[in-house]
């Protein structure tokens, strides 16, 4: 039996490529340099199977470029860049890496909180800098955590990760979702729901956990910032289209708001100039980067590849459909 082809836009881990190489032949891009669209659209031509990161479009072009193609599996939890009917379409399984960076997530999006109510942006600054002249009574203040009011956007797995650490800075949790959690989780988690628009008044800090969908394109607008407390900050590491940046940053500058934390962008690489405040700490797109889920999710997607090259439903499936027409 001749070995499946796979194209890997990334080198990957060593546990990683140990489960691919086991089964499969695959053409890692190793080059520092990122694949570019016409290179990977050429090397997947003759693939069965492609491992690709959230910065890659698997779309009809893709697809159709690949005439091969079994699945797409990419190494991130949110699948945004993967137009998953147009695969369903054309049989083509989509997966992803859910569960593995829950709380390396929620970590992060702590630390994000943790620095701009701390301002630790600007207290590293200073420190480095040579001009710190010692300690001072009002020196870079910034704004208790503890005893404050959480907001939780989206309560899925990393929404409720972030709520579960709240417990130890007696915090008290809100959430929104367009699902009401259960009773009992609302009770472990000592979290209550709210509807949007209480949710956006109540709420010191406000940490968005949705996917990017149509519904929640734009959501975080000038009308949302209007509605936050002027002391209020936002945190965001699910994906930066959610917020309107134009109006973040009108909100920043006019006091809407008093700082946001920010690990996604509505273009990346490209980071709004008016973004970059004494107000904002800013992160490029790293919740889920320690070594030890990035490990965890590329396994993961390995071992998607690996059981649909083999005829095993993958684990981590989007669009079961593709599945139950076999
Ligand atoms: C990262 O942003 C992910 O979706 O896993």
């Amino acid at each position: 039996m001749p070995r499946p082809k796979i194209l890997s836009t990334r080198p990957l881990f060593e546990a990683a490529r140990r489960i691919l190489d086991a089964t499969c032949d695959v053409d890692y891009w190793t080059s520092p340099e990122r694949i570019n669209r016409a290179e990977l659209l050429r090397r997947v031509q003759d693939k069965e199977g492609l491992v690709c990161l959230l910065t890659e479009k698997v779309n009809d072009e893709l697809l159709a470029a690949a005439p091969k193609l079994c699945i797409a599996a990419n190494i991130a939890v949110g699948f945004d860049n993967i137009d998953v009917p147009a695969c369903t379409r054309r049989g083509v399984a989509a997966t992803n890496t859910p569960g593995v960076l829950d709380e390396t997530t929620a970590d992060f999006a702590w630390t994000l909180l943790m620095a701009v109510a701390r301002r630790i942006g600007e207290g590293e600054q200073l420190a480095r800098s040579g001009n710190w002249k010692g300690w001072d009574l009002d020196q870079l203040c910034g704004t208790d955590v503890w005893g404050k009011t959480l907001g939780i956007l989206g309560f899925g797995r990393i929404g409720r990760a972030v709520a579960r650490r709240a417990a130890g800075f007696r915090m008290k949790v809100l959430y929104h979702d367009a699902m009401h959690a259960t009773e009992a989780a609302e009770r472990e988690l000592h979290a209550e729901y709210r509807d949007f628009n209480a949710l956006l008044v109540e709420s010191d800090f406000l940490s968005v956990h949705v996917p990017l969908l149509a519904e929640t394109r734009g959501l975080l607008s000038g009308p949302q910032f209007a509605r936050m407390k002027p002391t209020a900050f936002l945190i965001n590491t699910s994906r930066g289209p959610v917020i309107d940046e134009a109006a973040l940053v009108h909100a920043l500058e006019t006091g809407k708001i008093a700082g946001a934390a920010l690990d996604v962008y509505e273009n990346e690489p490209f980071i709004l100039p008016g973004l970059k405040r004494p107000n904002t700490v800013l992160a490029p797109h790293l919740a889920s980067a320690s070594l030890e889920t990035r490990t965890k999710m590329a396994c993961m997607a390995a071992e998607n590849v690996v059981a649909m090259l083999t005829g095993k439903r993958p684990p981590n499936l989007l669009n079961p459909e593709i599945w139950k027409e076999r």
